[in-house]
């Protein structure tokens, strides 16, 4: 009897509980609706698993943490990582280029030394860094001189941009970018896997110095990419495990559709295969087996409210600490909780990149079966091998490739690749 008393004792506390967090205007402010997402592709055909890239070495093991994105200049790798430093690659060493944040302690004081995503060069040899928390930057490379395109705190349609993610360039200097949230800041990116799509995609005109809005409410939008002729934009959208198409050009200008979807994972960022298609890295994998968290949950919107306000409750006391008494634990409590890092382990082992053609079919898919490949937000092809960031690992994985690629390095606004291409 006694027992029994106990457990409806407890399911009542549980109940009132899961009412007063879902009920009470509690933070993050966000909107929670059902939305769904369509089955993944099977794993088979062009997706059926191989092993080509597993064995990938570990470049700058230790050294470096978090290269998520790369952009090749003058035959050099540059690529942003935690602590907020832009740095390239020379002579087998890190070179520092550009940081946009402060001084700062560590990685856990992310938000305070900026974090540094998406990285493009425009055929002026100008590098656009993309960083989370300090909005979007040029600088010349040559002279260092920074310029500041985008600003976090400046609302966009009334709406903040923020973690400004990935940028592209096209030849007249417009720059399409993305930012992957209005809600949450990269710091609380856990966040943004249960409230509904915040993030947009964006197209900046460098004559006003001001960015219009081509697509809203995305579900975490990502890598962006122009096609060659530049006539459409493509951006992944993480979260929905897809990429959509918007057209820059033609009858169907303006509009958008979807590129592909049912990805058997979620894609980050996006670059040219060199062959007139696109690679795709799935961040994470997620199969029938094993879907991913937010697709679970994305049809019941009081749970997500429920699961994120707890989340944010957890935080709350050490935040509230860190506000009084900063110190170095309550730093690495607030970092850990809400920050993808801390879930990078969930989901299937397995790590795949996918090649899509022009038309976003899949035409091949690569994977490591064997963990030496990670987490992979981004592949470049560079002097006959494949290198692969992430915004995790504290390596650059490299691939060689059995045959040098007719182009060695495929970043159109990259002079050195225009003369090449001329041979
Ligand atoms: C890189 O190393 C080579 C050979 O050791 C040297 O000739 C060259 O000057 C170095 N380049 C830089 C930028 O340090
Ligand atoms: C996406 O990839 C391109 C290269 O295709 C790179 O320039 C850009 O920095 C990357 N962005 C992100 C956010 O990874
Ligand atoms: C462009 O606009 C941003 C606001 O989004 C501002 O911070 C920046 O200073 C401006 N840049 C120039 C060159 O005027």
């Amino acid at each position: 009897m006694g027992f029994i008393k106990f457990i409806c004792a407890r399911i009542f506390e549980a109940t009132i509980c899961f009412i007063l967090i879902t009920v009470l205007p509690l933070p993050p402010y966000m909107e929670f609706t059902a939305y769904s997402v369509p089955p993944y592709m099977p794993l088979e055909g062009t997706l059926e698993l191989n092993d080509r890239l597993n064995n990938a070495e570990h470049l700058f093991a230790d050294l470096i943490k978090g290269p998520e994105a790369f952009a090749v200049y003058n035959g050099e790798i540059y690529t942003g990582i935690h602590g907020g430093e832009v740095v390239k690659i020379v002579n087998n060493s890190l070179v520092h280029v550009a940081k946009f944040g402060k001084p700062c302690d560590g990685f856990w004081e992310e938000s305070i030394c900026g974090r540094p995503l998406g990285l493009r060069f425009d055929k002026h040899g100008n590098l656009y860094v993309s960083d989370a928390y300090y909005g979007v930057f040029k600088v010349n490379v040559g002279t260092g001189l920074v310029t500041k395109l985008v600003s976090p705190d400046i609302p966009i349609n009334g709406k903040k941009p923020l973690i400004t993610n990935s940028i592209d360039v096209a030849h007249d200097g417009t720059m399409y970018w993305s930012h992957s949230s209005s809600d949450a800041t990269l710091q609380d990116g856990v966040y943004t896997l249960f409230g509904d799509g915040s993030g947009r995609l964006l197209k900046y005109s460098p004559t006003t110095n001001t960015s219009e809005v081509l697509l809203d409410k995305m579900l975490f939008p990502n890598g962006v990419l122009l096609s060659d002729n530049e006539d459409f934009v493509l951006v992944s959208e993480t979260y929905a495990s897809r990429i959509r198409r918007y057209y820059l050009k033609g009858e169907k200008k303006g509009s958008t559709d979807i590129f592909v979807d049912k990805l058997p994972g979620l894609p980050d960022n996006l670059s040219h295969d060199g062959k007139g298609g696109y690679f795709v890295p799935l961040v994470m994998a997620a199969d029938k087996d094993h879907p991913a968290i937010n697709h679970i949950i994305s049809g019941y919107p009081i749970l997500r409210k429920f699961l994120v306000r707890l989340l944010a409750l957890v935080e709350m006391p050490f935040q509230f600490i860190e506000r009084f008494y900063p110190n170095y634990y309550t730093k690495r409590a607030t970092h850990w909780i809400g920050h993808f890092e801390s879930v990078q382990f969930v989901g299937p082992k397995r790590t795949t990149i996918l090649r899509l053609d022009k038309d976003g079919k899949v035409l091949d898919s690569m994977h490591c079966l064997d963990g030496t490949l990670s987490s992979i937000s981004e592949v470049i092809e560079f002097e006959d091998a494949l290198y692969f960031g992430s915004p995790f690992n504290s390596y650059i994985g490299r691939i060689k490739l059995e045959k040098p690629p007719r182009i060695s390095i495929r970043v159109k606004t990259n002079k050195e690749s225009t003369a090449e291409m001329k041979y």
